[in-house]
């Protein structure tokens, strides 16, 4: 799509969602592989199926559904995206990224977001939750290329703290709170995927100090912060790659391992929500 068709699609997009939605979403919660069941924490407002939305792309992957959801969590207007895009879907980064602008200009300030990741740092261990201090992104492509519309952000947006200190540290202070034990702190790379690492691009990837690799989220966290939004990223450590030891990964035994920890990244997303560092903005 080009620079203008894209202006345009997030305008139309805009104007759907503004004249359906009864409220406006302040968060934005986008729910990754083993997080399926966490609507039903929600009292939905609007639950909107993505091919129903103007522009929106289409989920192909079998494990993410597609709805966008307006509703209520713990008192607080949310949206919640329920499946994802992928760069390895055949979209590019900007069209991965489409939803967030769109919620973005609609005035969401906050941005939640969960994915499943391979474990590199070797502290980790299948079923560790990490809370995304920072990112490297290896997808080769940025959803900002190409003519800046000034009204959404700057230029040159910068991503010294692409996630939110304070949200961080809320999601800490949360996860003891919630007696979690299993919650670390690291680094998401993103590969482009489909294909899974090898054992020389694993060890490469921890050399770069990549603690966790995934095939998501980048696009929309530089989309985000380009929109002035702070970002919040969970990863759920699904399978632990060590170069030296390498096992085959299988996507039943991520959507198995990112399933049992669904539960407590949900609990740990909705103390964040209540928490009143984020509740009052
Ligand atoms: N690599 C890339 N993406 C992933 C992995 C992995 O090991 N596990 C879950 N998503």
């Amino acid at each position: 799509m080009d620079h203008r068709n894209h202006v345009q699609a997030v305008q139309e997009c805009l104007r759907f969602c503004r004249d359906s939605f009864t409220c406006i979403p302040r968060t934005v919660i986008q729910l990754g592989t083993g997080l399926g069941d966490f609507v039903e924490r929600i009292k939905v407002e609007h639950l909107v199926p993505y091919r129903d939305i103007p522009h929106f792309p289409q989920s192909t992957v079998e494990s993410h559904q597609g709805n966008l959801i307006i509703g209520c969590l713990e008192g607080q207007t949310v949206a919640v995206l329920q499946g994802r895009f992928h760069f390895y879907e055949g979209y590019s980064t900007k069209e991965v990224a489409f939803p967030i602008r769109v919620l973005s200009l609609l005035g969401a300030r906050t941005l939640i977001l969960t994915n499943a990741a391979g474990g590199l740092n070797p502290l980790f261990f299948p079923g560790s939750i990490m809370v995304i201090r920072d990112h490297l992104n290896f997808l080769g492509e940025n959803p900002l290329r190409g003519p800046n519309v000034d009204a959404w952000g700057p230029r040159f947006p910068d991503l010294s703290q692409a996630y939110h200190p304070r949200l961080i540290k809320t999601a800490l202070n949360c996860a003891s709170h919630c007696g979690l034990k299993n919650v670390v702190t690291g680094t998401y790379a993103c590969i482009p995927g489909p294909s899974l690492e090898t054992p020389a691009e694993t060890r490469w990837l921890r050399d770069c100090g990549a603690d966790a690799v995934g095939m998501s989220s980048i696009p929309e966290v530089i989309v985000a912060r380009h929109a002035g939004m702070e970002v919040l990223g969970l990863s759920a450590i699904s399978n632990i790659n060590n170069p030296d030891d390498f096992q085959p990964i299988t996507l039943e035994d991520i959507i198995e391992t990112a399933g049992r920890i669904g539960p407590q990244i949900a609990d740990l997303i909705t103390a964040v929500i209540t928490d009143k560092d984020i509740s009052t903005e």
